[in-house]
């Protein structure tokens, strides 16, 4: 199976299966627990039916929108993920350079494997920084210093990380960062030796966003033991509207789940919720984003850009989403199978599958721009 085969997510899953050690394949793929959140985040697109209009004259479709101020060329963008030169020497690289070439959002994670300084200088899009609250109030504050030094654009702090989520599948295999394997991890590695290789002659695994400040043990420390040891619990929205404060740019959170916590969000001073349940790896039982969307949209859509991520796969599951009222939709798993795939050229190919399906589906649909997208527009089962 090569690249050029890849017609879909299902395709670049496959792909990156067969690429992929086991243990790294199962970390991306995986979710918390019996991973029902992660099913239904996917299948709640398909409990909403679209209902389309016709002769309304669609040669030209503009895909742009606006969020958080920044302007997009896409609806959809790239939500920051952790670890990505562990799927692909590449890494963070590779992401920064397609959302660049495709204008679009793009995150680099605190548990980035490339600094978001260089991130900045690969890519002209705007960049959002994900981060996670530490214990160590002087940490925090430095690395938004830094963020905001390189010219990123947009703050994102993940809220619903408080704790790792249960991933069981990890466990099988003893997946930590980089590695800490138990003896079935370690065979699932001898046996993809291509990628081994590829690793091994690549730089050394680093995490640039919090290596001056976190003795990683030699380099290893489990995710749990980051999110235990680092991470503080004990944050609360005081400290968020603190650093809203601080950063003084778009700060949006990511992780919003609940109408009460939306408005809290604006109280604050936040200027973006993203309604997520992290892909389904934290919280699993917890309510799909699109499922929620629209209580929250009518809740605040009026007053706080609404983003929403989870489960999607398809151009219609975006244009769903948009008809709901979301500002725009992040991508996760998607983009990740193709970079572990294929590097840059596979994220390329996954952005532009999806730019082709949005604007397909937009004709379809009989619309021309994102705002003709509207509840009209759907049916729910
Ligand atoms: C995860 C964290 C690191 O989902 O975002 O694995």
């Amino acid at each position: 199976m090569r690249l050029s085969q890849c017609h879909n997510f299902h395709d670049f899953r496959e792909l990156a299966r067969r690429r992929l050690p086991g243990p790294i394949f199962n970390y991306i793929d995986g979710a918390a627990d019996d991973e029902v959140t992660y099913r239904r985040n996917t299948a709640a697109f398909e409990a909403c039916d679209l209902v389309p209009n016709v002769l309304r004259g669609v040669n030209d479709i503009d895909l742009s929108v606006t969020v958080m101020g920044q302007k997009l060329a896409l609806p959809v963008y790239c939500s920051p993920t952790a670890l990505q030169r562990l799927f692909h020497h590449q890494g963070e690289r590779a992401v920064a350079a397609a959302a660049g070439k495709y204008g679009t959002m793009f995150g680099v994670s605190s548990l980035g494997t490339v600094s978001l300084e260089e991130a900045r200088r690969i890519s002209g899009a705007p960049q959002v920084y994900q981060f996670y609250f530490h214990k160590d109030r002087g940490l925090n504050r430095e690395m938004m210093a830094r963020a905001r030094q390189a010219g990123v654009e947009v703050m994102m702090l993940t809220v619903d990380s408080i704790t790792g989520g249960n991933r069981e599948r990890d466990k099988r295999t003893g997946f930590a960062i980089p590695f800490k394997l138990n003896l079935a991890g370690i065979t699932q590695f001898a046996v993809k030796p291509a990628w081994a290789l590829n690793y091994l002659t690549h730089e050394s695994f680093r995490l640039p966003q919090l290596d001056s400040h976190v003795d990683m043990g030699g380099g290893v420390m489990s995710i749990s033991r980051y999110f235990t040891e680092m991470l503080d619990p004990s944050m609360t929205w005081d400290d968020v509207a603190e650093m809203v404060g601080h950063w003084g740019g778009p700060f949006c959170l990511k992780g919003i789940m609940s109408v009460e916590d939306a408005r809290r969000a604006i109280e604050v001073g936040c200027s973006g919720i993203v309604l997520s349940n992290h892909g389904g790896r934290q919280l699993d039982g917890s309510r799909s984003a699109f499922d929620q969307l629209a209580e929250i949209v009518d809740a605040v859509g009026d007053r706080i850009d609404v983003m929403m991520d989870g489960g999607v796969q398809r151009g219609t599951h975006v244009l769903k989403a948009l008809s709901l009222g979301a500002k725009a939709v992040g991508l996760g798993r998607y983009y990740l199978f193709p970079l572990a795939a294929a590097g840059q050229a596979g994220v390329e190919r996954a952005l532009e599958l999806m730019r082709v399906e949005i604007e397909r589906a937009m004709k379809l649909m009989g619309c021309t721009s994102i705002d003709q997208l509207t509840r009209k527009n759907l049916r729910f089962r």
